[in-house]
């Protein structure tokens, strides 16, 4: 027997048994004539005292960090207790010590605050497991996994396995691609999710479907982002848009639940993607705090329904009154944007300085940054003062909704570049006064988003989405009666194809997208002019979606689902913004495994094998 406890379970009700425990050894600590050793496994840490009679044996084996050691003795009360660790009132005092294996000094010190940097713990992941902190993270993820299972599983869901050779059709992300041997120059694709096997087991009658499941994606990564990534992926049959949002409110509240110790009985909010872009400047806006944009000038065409609120000065560029002025840089933009930031009205220069630095660097790339300040006293400081009195910097600030002692931001220039800015600044100030709390949860729903995106380096639409979402009913129309022939590249935005808004859903948590999905298109027909929107002629519809497109024949039901990014919502949960800490064996920014060192070449052998010679440019 290696072990009658783990290292985290002994208590002082236990004292004076007689225990065997092994783990690894986390720290030796010699005092005089008597050696304590911390040993940990999984479950925790329990301090062993070694006293003067097991000495000679102590120098003839000495214990080393990282060595594998069974011990045996009997609990006794501390005399020093530690408050921090559950097992912290005993200590092992040690009869009869093994050393099952030795071990090399570890690059690094295992313990929450490690010296080791990213690369070298990446390397030596096994190691890095065995921190306290990865290792709540992993558990924190097998505790979602399970919360997940069981909340599907009440709800009728079915788990069912899909394949990972699959065939290439590249539509958003680029393919991870396999050789076949057995079929000479073709190749598999692995796939970049589940979704036309979820949809084909819908045809097929399994009503609810579900697979926590990995998914391969060639494209640039991030935090937030990893080449191989898992989903909890859904389908259901028979169900509209407000079906399914109930149900996946469900499973995260759920979680929460389950995971977090959280009721979260809020109302889980909504919002259309045209107002999230029109307040927030992005479609997966973070509302723990509570400051919108301001628009004071945008192009009508980008928000029509908006542009009607506010007085048309012609040209297609809706402007507030209060902007009038010969203040050229408004003027000649496009989009003039504020924010209200609560408090920082007394911002001193350097403090304003800063931020006009900070909206100029590369990734924002803005050329300035205007403000006001609205002092206590109901009066106005401005970076503008030349060019706005008093009460035009008032009025400013008033459809800022800003009060006494705010500093109100404004941003000018091309709408798509400025909407980002701002609401990267909007971030920004937020994280810079606390306003993002780890610990607070707010989860929000965004919807309608648009069914097509304008590909600017081929000239055509591709699906925002992706090409088996439906649009809005009411919509289906615009798509059938308009040629996608996009004529005026610089005017898409008028092209009525941009106007089509789909019945497609993100779910957002604290300002980050946790998952997605659609209701789908069901009848052949629909999905062949859907394909056609995209520039698919018929025979590429054929060879790329062929079978669905004939499943489509068999009595398709109509369907719709999401997915869920299993890591990101692990890794908000778990108050991180970085992804790869909730993934055992992760890969780096360039995608690579440092541990096992892949990718790498493959032997002269394979290549022969495969009939593949490699040309490398
Ligand atoms: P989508 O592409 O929006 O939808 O993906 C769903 C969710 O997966 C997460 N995600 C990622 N996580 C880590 N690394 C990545 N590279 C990565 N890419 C996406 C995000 C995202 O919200 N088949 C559809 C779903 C559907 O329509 O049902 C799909 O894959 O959190």
């Amino acid at each position: 027997m290696y072990r009658s406890h783990t290292c985290g379970e002994l208590r002082i009700a236990d004292v004076n048994k007689e225990v065997a425990l092994s783990g690894w050894v986390q720290t030796v600590r010699k005092f005089g004539s008597i050696t304590f050793v911390d040993l940990r496994d999984r479950y925790g840490i329990t301090q062993l005292l070694f006293s003067e009679n097991l000495n000679a044996q102590l120098e003839a084996n000495p214990l080393g960090r990282e060595f594998v050691l069974q011990a045996k003795g009997k609990v006794n009360e501390r005399s020093s207790k530690n408050a921090n660790i559950p097992t912290g009132e005993v200590e092992i005092a040690v009869t009869e010590f093994t050393i099952l294996n030795k071990s090399a000094v570890p690059p690094f010190s295992i313990q929450d605050d490690t010296d080791g940097g990213d690369e070298l713990r990446m390397k030596y992941r096994f190691l890095d497991l065995r921190r306290n902190m990865v290792k709540k993270n992993l558990e924190l993820r097998y505790a979602v996994g399970r919360s997940t299972r069981n909340y599907l599983h009440e709800n009728n869901f079915m788990d069912i396995e899909t394949p990972f050779l699959i065939k290439s059709t590249p539509e958003g992300a680029r393919d991870f691609v396999v050789p076949s041997r057995m079929n000479p120059g073709q190749f598999y694709a692995l796939p970049q999710s589940p979704q036309t096997f979820k949809q084909l087991l819908m045809v097929s009658g399994y009503d609810r479907y579900y697979q926590i499941v990995k998914c391969f994606r060639d494209e640039d990564l991030r935090a937030d982002r990893q080449p191989e990534f898992t989903q909890i992926d859904c389908e259901m049959s028979f169900v509209e848009q407000e079906d399914i949002l109930n149900m996946f409110e469900g499973l995260v509240k759920r979680i929460f639940k389950d995971v977090k110790h959280i009721d979260y009985t809020d109302v889980v909010q909504r919002m259309t993607w045209e107002e999230a872009m029109w307040n927030y400047g992005n479609d997966k806006p973070d509302i723990r705090f509570d400051i919108k944009i301001a628009n004071l000038k945008f192009p009508q065409h980008t928000f029509p329904t908006n542009a009607a609120s506010l007085n048309p000065s012609g040209g297609g560029v809706s402007e507030h009154p209060a902007l009038e002025s010969d203040f050229p840089v408004f003027k000649e933009a496009e989009t003039v944007l504020a924010i209200a930031i609560p408090g920082c009205g007394e911002y001193t220069r350097k403090q304003t300085d800063e931020l006009t630095e900070w909206v100029k660097r590369p990734q924002i790339g803005m050329k300035g940054l205007v403000f006001i300040k609205c002092n206590a006293d109901g009066t106005f400081k401005s970076s503008v003062d030349k060019f706005y009195a008093p009460e035009k910097l008032k009025a400013i600030a008033d459809a800022a909704h800003a009060k006494a002692g705010d500093l109100v931001l404004i941003l000018a220039g091309a709408e798509e570049k400025t909407r980002k800015a701002t609401s990267d600044l909007r971030m920004y100030m937020a994280d810079k006064l606390g306003m993002r709390k780890n610990n607070e949860f707010k989860l929000l729903w965004v919807l309608d988003f648009p069914l097509f995106e304008y590909a600017e380096e081929d000239n055509r639409w591709v699906a925002r989405h992706h090409p088996f979402t439906s649009p809005k009913p009411d919509h289906i129309e615009i798509m059938i009666n308009n040629n996608p022939v996009i004529e005026n590249a610089a005017a898409y935005l008028k092209h009525p194809y941009a106007s089509i808004k789909a019945n497609a859903y993100d779910m957002v948590l604290n300002g980050n997208e946790i998952g997605g999905g659609s209701i789908r298109i069901f009848q052949r027909n629909l999905q062949e002019k859907m394909f056609a929107a995209l520039g698919m002629d018929e025979e590429e519809q054929q060879h790329k979606f062929g079978f669905l497109l004939g499943a489509f024949e068999y009595g398709a039901p109509p369907h719709g689902g999401l997915a869920f990014g299993f890591d990101r919502l692990c890794a908000i949960l778990g108050g991180s913004e970085s992804i790869r800490d909730f993934i055992a064996f992760p890969k780096n920014n360039s995608g690579r495994d440092v541990m096992l060192d892949a990718p790498s070449t493959i032997d002269a052998k394979q290549f022969e094998e495969l009939q593949i010679k490699l040309d490398l440019k």
